[in-house]
């Protein structure tokens, strides 16, 4: 028979904790107890261990039906587990932790109880408000965890909801994540989950916590999850591909008119067909990359949409390097880059509120 649903999912991601997985789940239930928080399921999603972490979990689990093993043979990945978690959990909020005690137990039914008592979507065990920190590290690893945090700010709006957008520690109202496509390769997590939300503003609640030492093992993320960051922080940033994009189609715009100007002496003709040739370019590249997720409509729609849209910008550029050759002398290619920027901003604004909406 199935139990009726909990109220509370935790999810603990392991590889190779064997070590810490027993006492880090006794000490969750003894820690949720304290607090009147009995009505929880424990989701451990292991991927096939060397360690035999699974194993421990297994037998646990045969004795307490609270805690429930979820093994992955073939597949390896933090931020996959956690959403495998999430997709087996059956509980009104979810609250995702490491296993390793970095995350302390203690901490853990606060969350909770802060997101059911202020009615919070998420709720953010955070390192970087008054009364949080980190444990033992060294001052380049806090400047690179700090800029890490600064570049999730500038890159994704949403991610400035929480003082700590890096967190790997935090609650989510079960709803809020169920419909939503959530991409494994987006590394962390939490900032997956903040930016692709839905189009209102989530309530979310920061609760300070210290990041403490691994109590046993070792650490699992290495020097490519850098490279994965950075990766995910582009995908997740239209403004920065948009920007990519752009300064593709401004080396496509002046080469194209710097060949045709060489080829028919006219910088009329190179402006014209540099702008052309630059927006062809350009919706290919946003089409099938910066706004890949959110087309609407016909490709010839769009297509003819975009036309319209870049009309200002590039009537900006040959303008702008028309009156700058005719008035001031300068150089056409300098006044076609001078033209190009003027049109940029003009340019965004309208093709994300009119083209890819
Ligand atoms: N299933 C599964 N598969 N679990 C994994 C995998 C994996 O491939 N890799 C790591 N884990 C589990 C670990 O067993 C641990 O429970 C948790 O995920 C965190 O892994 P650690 O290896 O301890 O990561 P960390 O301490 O370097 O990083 C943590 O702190 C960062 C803050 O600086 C993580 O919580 C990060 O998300 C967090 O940003
Ligand atoms: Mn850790």
């Amino acid at each position: 028979m199935m139990d009726k649903d909990p109220l509370i999912s935790i999810i603990i991601p392991t590889y190779n904790e064997a070590e810490n997985i027993a006492d880090l789940i006794e000490s969750l239930e003894r820690n949720f107890k304290k607090h009147n928080l009995n009505d929880f399921e424990i989701i451990v999603v292991d991927d096939n261990s060397p360690d035999r972490t699974w194993k421990i979990v297994e037998e646990l689990s045969s004795s307490d039906r609270r805690i429930r093993l979820v093994k992955r043979i073939n597949e390896r990945g933090l931020a996959s587990a956690v959403l495998k978690g999430i997709s087996e959990s059956r509980g009104e909020y979810i609250l995702i932790m490491d296993a390793d005690f970095q995350h302390p137990p203690e901490i853990a039914p606060k969350l909770v109880k802060s997101a059911i008592n202020e009615n919070a979507d998420i709720v953010v065990a955070s390192r970087y408000i008054k009364g949080g920190g980190v444990e033992g590290w060294s001052k380049v690893r806090l400047f690179i965890s700090k800029f890490a945090t600064f570049l999730a700010y500038a890159a994704v709006r949403e991610s400035r909801y929480t003082t700590d957008p890096l967190s790997g520690f935090f609650v989510v109202r079960k709803s809020f994540v169920e419909k939503r496509k959530l991409n494994p390769r987006g590394y962390k997590i939490l900032l997956e989950i903040i930016a692709r939300n839905p189009p209102w503003k989530p309530k979310v609640i920061d609760i300070p916590y210290v990041f403490g030492n691994r109590r046993s093992g070792k650490s699992k993320l290495g020097a490519n999850t850098i490279v994965n960051y950075l990766l995910h922080l582009l995908d997740l940033s239209t403004i920065t591909k948009f920007a990519i994009v752009g300064f593709l189609g401004t080396l496509i715009n002046l080469g194209i008119m710097d060949l045709v100007m060489k080829l028919s002496k006219s910088y009329d003709l190179g402006s014209v067909l540099g702008i052309e040739t630059s927006i062809l370019g350009n919706f290919v590249l946003n089409d099938i990359w910066t706004f890949r997720k959110k087309l609407s409509g016909k490709a010839m729609a769009r297509l003819a949409g975009y036309h319209g849209s870049s009309l200002g910008s590039a009537i900006t550029t040959y303008v702008t390097m028309k009156i700058l050759h005719v008035f001031l002398g300068i150089n056409p290619l300098l006044g076609q880059l001078i033209g190009i920027l003027a049109g940029f901003a003009v340019n965004y604004s309208l093709s994300s509120r009119v083209i890819w909406r």
